[in-house]
Parts: C-alpha cells; structure tokens; sequence
C-alpha cells in the first residue's frame, strides 16, 4: 500500500510553520517534523518561536538546586531527540562543552542566559588556551542553535537576582559529550543524567555504599571526573 506522507521537501517548503498556542503542541509538532530524517534547521527554529513560552505549561520541569544548574527530559520524540528544560539559579553556568554532532537548539523560557562560543582547540598547538569567538545574551523566547561545525560554547545565567528556564532540543539525542578546560584545551568525556524526567523526580543510583549521582558540565563540581559522590544514607 502506498505512503501517503508528503515528502520532507514538500513538507517544509509548502506547509505555513503552524501557530504554537502551548508546550503540547510544540511537543506533537516536533515529533511530526522529526519523522522525516532531515533536520531543516530554520523550520525548528522557526516553529520554536512560533510557541510563547507560558509558566504554566513548564512549572512542572522548574527545578532548582543551589550548586548547580538541573537537566529535566521533557519529550523523547519517539527516540528521535530530546527535548530538556534546563533551570539555572542565579550566576550558574555550563562549562565549555561540544554536542556529540548533533544539532542543538535553545529556546528560552524564562529569566536569560549569556552564551559564549569557542574555536575547537587547536590540534597542532596544544596547550593553547581557548580562542574565544563571541558572546551573546538571549532573553525569554529567543531561539538559538549550534552544532559542532560551528563552534563549542559555554552558557550561563549572567542575572544575580532572577532564575533561568531554558529549553533544549538535541536531535538526535546523546548522553555524553566533551567538555573543556579553557586554559589548556583539554577535554574529558562526560556522561549526563536527568534530575527529573517527565516532571518526576531521578532516583539515584547506588553504586557499593555511596549514593552516586553523575553530574555534568557544571564548573562548580567535578567536571574532570562527571561523578559526584554522596555518602548513603545523607542527612535529610
Ligand atoms: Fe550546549
């Protein structure tokens, strides 16, 4: 029986990027979108804006720690990307980090978030220190995007009084990256885990007697080694 599904071509040429009224329907959109393998970048971010972000529809994937920014999965569209509300208290930053070839775009939910990009350290001057492209702030529903052959880049929440909400689509999805020390160039590889998914919070992991939960990009804690450890049972 023959398909009926429109091609990619046809699909983001002649269909309008549809009006975004809530977060539900961002989510069902994207997961029609990324039912064609092709990732037509200016559709994604034009879709992302079309949807004003709305605290009512993300309050439950608002999760705040004191030492570190929280990764919260929202949607998994079917396997084909992830879909993540980062929530960053005040003065929180990522470190520089790349994003294991896939295409990475933000948009901004609440509060904002300075980016800074990077050159790729350079393999025939090591120990160099990081060659810093641009910085950027984006505010609430702006939309960015980065891939690997752009750059390397670090955010962070510049506001010392206000919260941040950001909202992560990486297609398609990955659970480690590399992340960099920007005085040398070094990288180490790091895994990423959810503080929350679907509005639920993680368990912990139990690795002998040590509650382990792994801990990435952050350049407050552990960053050389991704794990943190916290002695079990912890003191409520
Ligand atoms: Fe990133």
């Amino acid at each position: 029986m023959a398909s009926t599904k429109i091609s990619a071509e046809e699909y983001f040429s002649e269909k309008n990027v549809p009006a975004i009224s809530n977060l539900d329907e961002l989510i069902k959109e994207l997961r029609n979108v990324f039912e064609y393998d092709e990732v037509n970048v200016d559709y994604v971010k034009a879709l992302l804006s079309s949807y004003k972000s709305n605290p009512e529809d993300w309050k439950k994937y608002s999760n705040f720690e004191t030492h570190r920014y929280t990764r919260n999965l929202v949607d998994t569209g079917n396997g084909k990307y992830n879909l993540i509300a980062l929530c960053w208290s005040e003065g929180q930053a990522s470190s520089i980090h790349s994003h294991s070839d896939s295409h990475c775009f933000v948009k901004m939910l609440d509060g904002q978030l300075k980016e800074t990009r990077y050159a790729w350290p350079s393999e025939s001057e090591p120990e160099n220190s990081m060659q810093k492209l641009g910085s950027g702030v984006c505010g609430k529903d702006d939309v960015t995007y980065i891939n690997d052959s752009q750059a390397l880049h670090c955010m962070e929440n510049p506001s010392h009084s206000d919260t941040t909400v950001s909202l992560h689509l990486y297609i398609p999805p990955f659970s480690s990256c590399k992340t960099f020390d920007e005085r040398t160039g070094h990288s180490v590889s790091v895994t990423m885990t959810f503080w929350s998914k679907y509005g639920e919070r993680t368990k912990f992991t139990m690795c002998g007697q040590h509650m382990v939960s792994v801990w990435t990009l952050d350049t407050n804690l552990s960053t050389q080694v991704g794990l943190r450890t916290t002695t079990w049972p912890r003191g409520s």
